[in-house]
């Protein structure tokens, strides 16, 4: 285990106060980035075969290419630290312990797209984190390595601002639109794509949006050179991955490991099984809002998006949710249809109606008071929901749904067989 590559949570006590970071060589990559041109930086970064670590796996540099060229309009990048959904947990730990490889990566990237500025977006309850990054960044500004200064410091003509954005709270603030919105001082709301962010994004400028774990990931790429980095983990989705873990295991928590790790290799070496030995009834791979996996279909899946997406679901945040044999899965996909319902920004009629809707109709099947038609019901709902909507928050709403229902029918059956009153009164009546 101790070979592990360890790419972005060090083992390095105080990394996070900038002479820590300083006096292992933190801030050099930036050197070794503008030594180079920076379409080479980009082609480094699509090189290495880096994907997206904010839930979607799109490929970083591919994405970095979109943005205009010799354009005098000022440029931006946001840097999606909303991380709101539930089971997603990680992006936090970057804030709390390698603060300044984050701002190292927004320079690299800034020089790469030649942007001017750059918004850190942190939800609005993480205070803790806030104030981290604000004095991460504090530090880095006054020791002249951002901001107009960094020309002096590195000798070069590039310079970038970095501001610490507070998000006010809001699921749907994730959303690349809707968080450049909410930038912008404007109620969350997604917005049509076409036009993308690299075309019309914050104040209509061109601008990027990353994920915070992506951007840091960029200064190790930069470091070992991309073609190394492609070696680590699975080859289509390379790298390492900071998987969150939560549920019932024994050692829940956030670890670093290559992509293509074994499910189970984290599940019972990594987080030490599970608790009181109980069987896994099921397991959610990425986030809340990735289609779950069985328990009995675990062994041998690894962990990266080409391999779970072969399985009908997806590496996501790389959050992964635990759920034991004693687990009520009727109840818990309730929950989850709930935290949906109430994120729904509700601009878009198939997310705001049908996501109450499966909540409704959840609810039913919980109370007893379901009819046979209401597991197909729920399921056509989903299908009604996935793709007809702005933005994604939708399919995030109705993957879980479906997946559960699917993949346990048996269960949301008998739930609502065994208190199937209702049911007999209306084929009855
Ligand atoms: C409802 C919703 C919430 C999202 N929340 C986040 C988030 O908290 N953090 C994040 O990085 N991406 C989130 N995303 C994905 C972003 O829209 C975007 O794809 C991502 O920030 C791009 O970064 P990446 O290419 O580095 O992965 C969310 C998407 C949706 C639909």
């Amino acid at each position: 285990m101790s070979e592990l590559p360890r790419l972005i949570l060090q083992d390095i006590p105080d990394y996070h106060k900038i002479d820590v970071y300083m006096a292992n060589g933190g801030y050099d990559t930036y050197k070794k980035a503008i030594a180079m041109k920076p379409d080479d930086v980009t082609n480094e970064v699509k090189k290495s075969g880096l994907r997206g670590r904010g839930g979607a796996a799109f490929p970083t540099g591919l994405k970095w290419t979109f943005m205009p060229k010799g354009s005098d309009k000022p440029k931006y990048l946001a840097v999606n630290g909303d991380e709101s959904e539930p089971g997603s947990f990680k992006d936090r730990q970057i804030f709390e312990r390698n603060p300044h490889q984050l701002i190292e990566g927004i320079m690299i990237a800034g020089y790469a797209m030649d942007i001017n500025a750059a918004y850190i977006y942190i939800r609005g309850e993480y205070h803790k984190w806030v104030d981290l990054m604000q004095k991460a960044l504090d530090d880095a500004y006054s020791k002249g390595l951002v901001g107009e200064k960094m020309k002096e410091t590195f000798g070069n003509n590039y310079s970038i601002d970095i501001y610490v954005h507070k998000g006010a709270g809001a699921y749907i603030c994730g959303e690349e639109t809707s968080l450049m919105t909410s930038i912008e001082g404007d109620r969350g709301y997604p917005r049509y794509k076409p036009p993308f962010p690299a075309q019309r994004g914050l104040w209509d400028m061109p601008t990027t949006v990353n994920n915070v774990e992506t951007i840091s990931t960029v200064v190790p790429i930069l470091k070992m050179g991309g073609d190394n980095f492609a070696k680590i983990g699975a080859p289509g989705h390379p790298g390492t991955l900071l998987f969150g873990v939560s549920g019932h295991v024994n050692k829940p928590g956030v670890y670093e490991l290559p992509t293509g790790t074994l499910l189970t290799d984290i599940i019972y070496n990594y987080c030490g099984g599970v608790r009181n030995n109980k069987k896994i009834k099921a397991v959610i791979p990425g986030g809340s809002s990735m289609p779950p996996l069985r328990g009995d279909e675990i062994e041998g899946v690894r962990m990266d998006e080409d391999s779970l997406k072969a399985l009908g679901t997806h590496i996501g945040t790389g959050g992964i949710i635990v759920m034991d044999e004693d687990t009520d899965l009727v109840k818990t996909t309730l929950r989850i249809a709930h935290f949906y319902h109430h994120e729904s920004c509700g601009q878009c009629t198939p997310c705001r109606e049908g996501c109450g809707w499966m909540e409704k109709i959840l609810h039913r099947i919980e109370i007893g008071e379901a009819t046979s038609k209401d597991l197909d019901l729920l399921i056509s709902v989903a299908n009604n929901i996935e793709g007809n909507t702005i933005c994604a928050l939708g399919d995030a709403a109705a993957w879980p749904v479906r997946g559960f229902v699917t993949k346990f029918r048996d269960e949301f059956e008998k739930a609502h067989g065994k208190r199937s009153s209702a049911d007999t009164l209306l084929q009855a009546s």
